[in-house]
């Protein structure tokens, strides 16, 4: 695929890290292993070392290349409470600290906020929620932003001619509307990342004005808040799915939009209509899936789906590499 092509020319020869934290899983195993061979980066693998090592090479995997930590014999591990206590403020003891650092994705989170590595990778055996709490507690969002959500890069076509963002399908569940402008500002600085030029759409079930609903109400106070604060970015909303990407249906229903029609960010309501609006996209439009990546973190932390294969784990690594840039 070109676009990877591109994102790795980005970050070899950048020496970065990236952690991942489900180190005995064989399709992160795998996955390590080429990121390492292509040498675009050094994985940075958690758990008990023998059973890492006797992981790699019980697969042919030379362990030479990685590093590798255990939460239960850290030299670090003292200086890791200390930093993330601190860090909780009054909301965790040392001792529950102390416990709570002993899971690998506060483990790795924490290794990724003290600056040894780069990013994080998990999500292939954790859901969502224990993948990605670390990380709103510990890293935190970048200034200015309140809220972090998760973004698809949907790709189709022999030259990755077909690339569009799909956001928010992983985390808000039911944004408001500063929420929303949120995930239009930060989907809008992704589709950068993969070379798309944003022209967000924030999508409803009506078109200017077409239906009435305090969802529609939601929706369109969000892109104002957008237009106020970003006026560098080109967005438009409400908008239907349609208007927004058929140049047509722009024409008749948003005819004087800039993005009606020209969309390439599409900026969902709410989770549920993000995240089945991209599996339908997947299986019955036949886009390749990318992601969730997680946007508005300091630093990066990607969630893996538990249903991922070896492929998925390589192609996320490099994508958190470059948002690490
Ligand atoms: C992401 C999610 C796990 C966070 O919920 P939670 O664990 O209950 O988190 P809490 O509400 O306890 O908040 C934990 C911390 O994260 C912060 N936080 C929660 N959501 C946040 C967000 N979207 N952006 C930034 N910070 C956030 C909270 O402010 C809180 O910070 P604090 O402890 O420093 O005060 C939850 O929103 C969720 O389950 N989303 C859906 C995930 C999912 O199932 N996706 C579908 C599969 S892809």
């Amino acid at each position: 695929m070109e676009l990877f092509e591109s994102l790795k020319g980005k970050i070899s020869g950048k020496n970065l890290k990236i952690v991942f934290p489900e180190g005995t899983d064989i399709r992160i195993l795998g996955a390590a292993n080429r990121l390492n061979a292509d040498k675009l980066l050094t994985p940075v693998l958690i758990g008990n070392v023998k059973e890492v090592t006797d992981g790699l090479v019980e697969r042919g995997i030379n362990p030479e290349g990685f590093e590798i930590y255990d939460p239960d014999n850290c030299q670090r591990f003292p200086k890791m409470v200390e930093i993330f206590v601190e860090l909780r403020k009054g909301k965790v003891t040392e001792e529950e600290a102390k416990t709570m650092l002993k899971d690998p994705n506060y483990f790795g989170t924490m290794l990724v906020q003290m600056e040894i590595a780069d990013g994080m990778v998990s999500g292939a055996i954790h859901s969502t929620a224990d993948t990605v709490r670390p990380a709103l507690q510990i890293i935190k969002t970048k200034p200015g932003v309140r809220s972090v959500s998760g973004a698809f890069v949907m790709v189709r076509g022999r030259d990755d001619n077909e690339k569009y963002i799909f956001a928010d399908c992983a985390i808000n569940i039911k944004p408001d509307s500063e929420t929303l402008a949120d995930i239009a500002v930060a989907s809008a600085e992704t589709a950068k990342l993969f070379d798309i030029e944003p022209k967000v759409a924030m999508l409803s079930f009506s078109t200017k004005g077409s239906g009435k609903s305090d969802d529609v109400v939601r929706v369109k106070e969000a892109t104002e808040l957008v237009q106020e604060a970003h006026p560098e970015i080109e967005i438009d909303g409400e908008l239907q799915f349609d208007a927004a990407f058929v140049a047509a249906v722009a024409r008749q229903k948003a005819p004087s939009s800039t993005v009606a029609g020209k969309a390439t960010v599409f900026v969902f309501p709410e989770i549920q209509s993000g995240n089945i609006g991209y599996k339908i996209a997947q299986r019955l439009g036949n886009f390749e899936a990318l992601g969730p990546i997680l946007q508005g973190l300091n630093k990066p932390v990607a969630d893996l789906s538990r249903g991922c294969n070896e492929e998925d784990v390589y192609k996320l690594a490099i994508i958190t590499a470059s948002q690490a840039l």
